[in-house]
């Protein structure tokens, strides 16, 4: 008979974390695996991408204790429903969806959601001095680019962004979006006043930008005293 899957949170063998990534065949995806792998707290028990031929089902009966998401803005939530189905806690990275409709979902009292638009640390340190920055000066505008494959504008990044400085000065602040070949995640918030500009930059130049913050995550997600929780910022200060 086969083994019964471990219980979510239950350490392999090893004592590490048990860890699914769906999207795995992905740009995002496949980091977060190679990160995972390289991490000597955590073990990769399942890949799930259509790509690869298997499912978030098939990954969430290997018994993880933690799905990591990063796949697209129409699959990630139902990927989560499953995932808190089993009581398993999740992790997405995927932007472009409503993080809003997180909040009815079933299972949120068996397992725990952690979702942040961005994982780098850079680019949460340029969203918290941008809403410092739009409570001093007169406007301010978002410009975000990506490379040309992104699925959602504007990015979840920039939405973010945009949204807690509008709230911190109660202004408007629009969102331009450029999509090229070449380009991975960069970001420039440029404030305006009386005869003076401020310009703050954020560029993730390698995926592996991300892995840190996603680990991060994965390890915290478990103990989250509000779920679901938005923003990186929230396991860093
Ligand atoms: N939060 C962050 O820090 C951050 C950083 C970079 C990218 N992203 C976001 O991550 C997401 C993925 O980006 P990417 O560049 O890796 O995209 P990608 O297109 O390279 O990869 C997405 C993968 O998801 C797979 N997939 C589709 N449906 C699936 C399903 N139901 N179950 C499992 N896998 C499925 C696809 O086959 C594909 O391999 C995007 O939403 C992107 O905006 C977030």
């Amino acid at each position: 008979m086969p083994d019964a899957p471990a219980a979510p949170d239950a350490p392999d063998a090893s004592g590490g974390l048990r860890v699914a990534v769906a999207g795995a065949a992905g740009r995002m995806g496949e980091t977060v695996c190679r990160a995972v792998d390289a991490a000597g707290d955590m073990e990769l028990v399942a890949r799930a991408d259509p790509a690869l031929g298997t499912s978030v089902a098939q990954a969430l009966a290997q018994g993880p204790g933690v799905l990591v998401d990063f796949t697209t803005p129409t699959t990630a939530l139902d990927n989560a429903c499953q995932a808190l189905a089993a009581g398993v806690h999740v992790v997405i990275g995927t932007t472009g969806f409503d993080a809003a409709e997180l909040q009815g979902l079933e299972g949120l009292e068996r397992a725990n959601v952690f979702v942040a638009p961005n994982f780098a640390i850079g680019a949460v340190l340029m969203t918290r001095f941008a809403v410092e920055a739009a409570r001093h000066m007169a406007r301010a505008e978002i410009i975000e680019l990506h490379h040309d494959r992104k699925l959602d504008k504007p990015s979840g990044t920039a939405a973010r962004t945009a949204q807690l400085m509008e709230q911190a000065a109660g202004r408007e602040v629009p969102v331009h979006s450029v999509r090229l070949p070449g380009l991975v995640a960069h970001q420039e918030v440029i404030l305006g006043d009386v005869g003076q500009t401020l310009t703050i930059r954020h560029d993730s130049i390698d995926r592996e930008s991300f892995m840190p913050g996603v680990l991060l995550a994965v390890r915290r997600v478990g103990e989250l005293t509000e779920s679901p929780t938005v923003g990186l910022e929230h396991l860093l200060w």
